[in-house]
């Protein structure tokens, strides 16, 4: 049995039906659950990960998990985690990092998801960190403004970043909980190649065959709708890794094409599984 937590996001959802698929029981864990697959393989459970107590009973007989770090890490108890998973007899772990822990050293944005790995690597589970650039998805920010004023707005327009399809993650997260050999390692995922935002709202528009309209936001007014749906300090960082990238941040990692044995996704193919949402 594997335990994935957060499955009912962008990420979790694809990684509950391929280990499904996989003919796994898979114990599907958000704070609000949802069948995110319909499968009887697949149990959804009620669980908070800064609340390590309520995750106790979902791990009974749990050969790996997937836990996904909400908000950065920040306010998580990485230890009480750690001890959990320990306590539950977990052997395999994977953990969603973000690829600004290796990029960003010393960027305060990133020293919770940093502390994070370091408890779980000085731990007696089998870690695997999986350290995604930023996500195709996140254009589902735009859904609103595409529906209603066919628009989008970004900030750094023609800055271009490999962005990761999460069905891809997904993907090396189920190989890394179903194979041996993963453990100790750290993925580095990436898309094939870097696309910005003038260019990702290009072929949205051909997706939906009509012309939208491109904004482009100051940091400041990213800012300000970043911080409502995370932390300051982490939207801050995310605008840093957007505006001015390290080249290690533009860099095509090989990793997914390593683990999968095919090239990754590029923007247009999550697009096209997503295109309804914009409609
Ligand atoms: N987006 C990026 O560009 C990017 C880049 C690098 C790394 N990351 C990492 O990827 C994560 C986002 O992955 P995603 O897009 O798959 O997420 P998502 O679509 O936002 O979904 C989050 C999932 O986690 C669950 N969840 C949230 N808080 C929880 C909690 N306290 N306890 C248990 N479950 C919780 C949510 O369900 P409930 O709300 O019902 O609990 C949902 O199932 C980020 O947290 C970050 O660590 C993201």
């Amino acid at each position: 049995m594997i335990v994935v937590i957060g499955a009912t996001g962008n990420v979790g959802r694809e990684l509950v039906q391929l280990l499904a698929e996989a003919g796994e029981e898979v114990v599907a864990v958000s704070r609000h659950p949802g069948a995110p697959v319909t499968s009887s393989k697949v149990r959804p459970v009620q669980g908070d990960v800064s609340a390590p107590e309520t995750l106790v009973p979902h791990l009974r007989g749990a050969a790996g998990v997937f836990l996904l770090v909400p908000g950065g890490g920040m306010g998580l108890d990485a230890r009480a985690l750690r001890t959990v998973f320990e306590a539950a007899g977990v052997t395999r772990l994977v953990v969603l990092s973000s690829l600004a822990v290796g990029t960003r050293p010393s960027a305060p944005s990133h020293a919770p998801l940093r502390d994070l790995e370091a408890v779980f690597r000085a731990s007696s589970l089998r870690c695997t960190f999986l350290r995604p650039g930023g996500f195709a998805s996140n254009a589902l920010a735009w859904v609103g403004s595409v529906r209603t004023e066919r628009g989008i707005a970004a900030p750094f327009a023609d800055v271009a970043l490999p962005v990761v399809d999460p069905a891809d993650i997904a993907a090396v997260a189920a190989r890394v909980l179903l194979e041996e050999g993963h453990a100790g390692k750290v993925y580095e995922l990436t898309g094939p190649v870097a696309i910005s935002p003038r260019q990702q709202a290009a072929v949205i528009s051909e997706a939906l065959g009509a012309p939208l309209r491109f904004m482009e936001w100051s940091r400041e007014e990213a800012l300000a709708m970043m911080r409502r749906f995370m932390p300051e300090p982490v939207a801050e960082g995310t605008l840093d890794i957007l505006g001015t990238p390290t080249d290690d941040e533009r860099r095509i990692s090989p990793d997914v094409e390593r683990v999968l044995g095919r090239p990754a996704n590029p923007f247009s193919a999550w697009v096209g599984r997503n295109v309804a949402a914009f409609r």
